[in-house]
């Protein structure tokens, strides 16, 4: 019975804080190298947040939920992210570890827990890097059909399809060559160098930046508020399509949209100074791409009536519905978008990794994981591993499958960073905290209920997945996390 009981306890076991602070300032060769300050990091959350989201659910969602009132959502889903983004700069600069939630849990919720969401993240991160691959072939493919370059159709297609009704089916193509080579050549990258990999982000934050901002500055003066009226398109009866119930299906989709932030906490060992500049990193650019999006939702749904915006590509058409005045700006779209998916693609291929070395560092993988390049100081080992799995599934799957279990494994993780800082707040009250998530419990709590509220709204079947998915990592630490955990076995002996 003893015995019983002890073993159930390991499972809550959690890492000391006090280690993890030491962990946090190690230096060294075999440390990751700090070269980030305030402003990559918060081009670092911007590479990651602006990306498929805008560039291609906005119409999707406005069309067929929310009408014009796709604004409000944006808003609705900006809130639920500020509440988890004030939760994750709290922990960030208390816990500057690359683990990000992984770590965060494990100093507060136990090594399971830690476990699910570590194994969690690889649906935000390595599925996300994939998912968004995959967005990003479909526009160089018709930005070069545009140039007359054309690519065979065996070459930009998933060979695997999925049919609600059928089943799996194959589809004749061979492989989605363009969504592999994007993934090889971030990777490639993030192998090299951090400040490389971050130097090469801000160039294209830049270009994406950019166009966002022309979108806006020149499409409002093409605005005709008739296409806002009625703002609130009445509900059709049915739930989630228009009237207040589409407001909040349209922000659960446009959630997507968000998620990026938090990715900026997996970089806290390579930030000069992560006390102070990881809430500015998590917050800045989520401040940053709210205003963007509000903005760039109100101009779209002005310019276009949103019953065209049924499409891969809706501010393309917004573009053109402007008539010739804004013709130049059609392809600085797609060259933005490009952009925009190619930043998302580095930054989730630079979370990954940094997930796998923490949890590698800690046992739950397998040692060799926290290799850290003697040259690069990067954790190639785990880059590369990254890498090789997101180029498979980005060749082989469709996009529809891979994005609601990107983000309803997005939204568990940010609901246990929420539950996490208030358990903190009362395991460890006096711990010193570099920066305090304003109004607890209120935040957090709502940040947790806001999150759940968005998984909820998401398909049954996302969420079979999500459990198959979680049941196989539970396989995977009873048969190996659990046995190797250091922290365990340090309790053992
Ligand atoms: N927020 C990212 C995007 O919209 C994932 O592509």
């Amino acid at each position: 019975m003893s015995n019983q009981v002890s073993r159930s306890s390991r499972l809550f076991i959690t890492k000391p804080l006090d280690s993890l602070l030491v962990e946090a300032s190690d230096s060294g060769v075999h440390t990751l190298k700090r070269t980030l300050g305030p402003v990559n990091l918060v081009t670092l959350g911007i590479g990651a947040i602006i990306g498929a989201g805008i560039f291609v659910l906005t119409g999707q969602a406005s069309a067929q939920y929310a009408g014009p009132a796709i604004v409000l959502s944006f808003v609705l889903s900006g809130i639920a992210c500020a509440f988890a983004g004030l939760c994750y700069a709290e922990f960030a600069s208390m816990i500057p570890i690359a683990g990000s939630a992984y770590t965060y849990s494990y100093a507060t919720l136990g090594e399971l827990i830690a476990w699910i969401i570590g194994w969690d993240l690889i649906l935000e991160y390595l599925f996300g890097a994939s998912t968004v691959a995959v967005g990003w072939s479909g526009y160089v493919v018709s930005f070069l059909r545009d140039w007359g370059v054309v690519i065979p159709a065996q070459f930009t297609n998933a060979p695997f399809m999925h049919d609600p009704q059928t089943g799996w089916y194959t589809t004749g193509a061979i492989i989605n060559l363009p969504a592999v080579l994007i993934v090889a050549f971030m990777s490639s990258l993030l192998v090299i160098g951090i400040r490389e990999s971050a130097n090469f982000n801000n160039i294209i934050v830049v270009v994406k930046v950019a166009v966002v901002l022309l979108f806006i500055a020149f499409g409002v003066s093409y605005i005709n508020a008739d296409n806002w009226t009625p703002f609130i398109p009445p509900n059709t009866g049915e739930f989630g399509h228009f009237g207040l119930s589409g407001i909040l299906r349209g922000a659960g989709v446009i959630f997507f949209a968000y998620i990026g932030f938090d990715a900026v906490s997996t970089a806290a060992q390579e930030a000069k100074n992560p006390k102070k500049d990881m809430p500015i990193g998590i917050l800045g650019s989520l401040v940053v791409c709210t205003v963007l999006y509000i903005l760039v939702a109100g101009t779209l749904t002005g310019i276009v009536s949103y019953e065209k915006l049924l499409v891969p590509d809706p501010i393309a058409v917004g573009v053109d519905e402007a008539g010739e005045g804004l013709f130049w700006l059609r392809p600085l779209i797609k060259i933005g978008a490009i952009a925009g998916l190619s930043s998302v693609i580095l930054v989730m291929l630079l979370g990954q990794p940094r997930i796998f070395f923490s949890m590698a560092k800690d046992g739950l993988l397998p040692q060799k994981f926290s290799a850290v390049h003697p040259k690069f100081r990067t954790p190639y080992v785990t880059t590369i591993l990254t890498g090789v799995v997101a180029m498979t599934i980005a060749g082989l799957f469709p996009i529809g499958i891979l994005g609601e279990l990107v983000s309803i494994g997005t939204l568990l993780a940010f609901v246990i960073v929420c539950i996490g800082v208030l358990v903190l707040r009362y395991t460890r009250p006096d711990q010193p905290r570099p920066f305090k998530t304003p109004w607890v419990p209120v935040v957090p709590i709502l940040g947790a209920i806001a999150c759940l509220a968005q998984m909820l709204a998401l398909p049954w079947d996302t969420w079979l997945r999500l459990l198959v998915w979680m049941a196989a990592g539970l396989i995977i630490y009873f048969v190996y996390g659990r046995r190797h955990s250091k922290l365990g076995a340090a309790r053992n002996s």
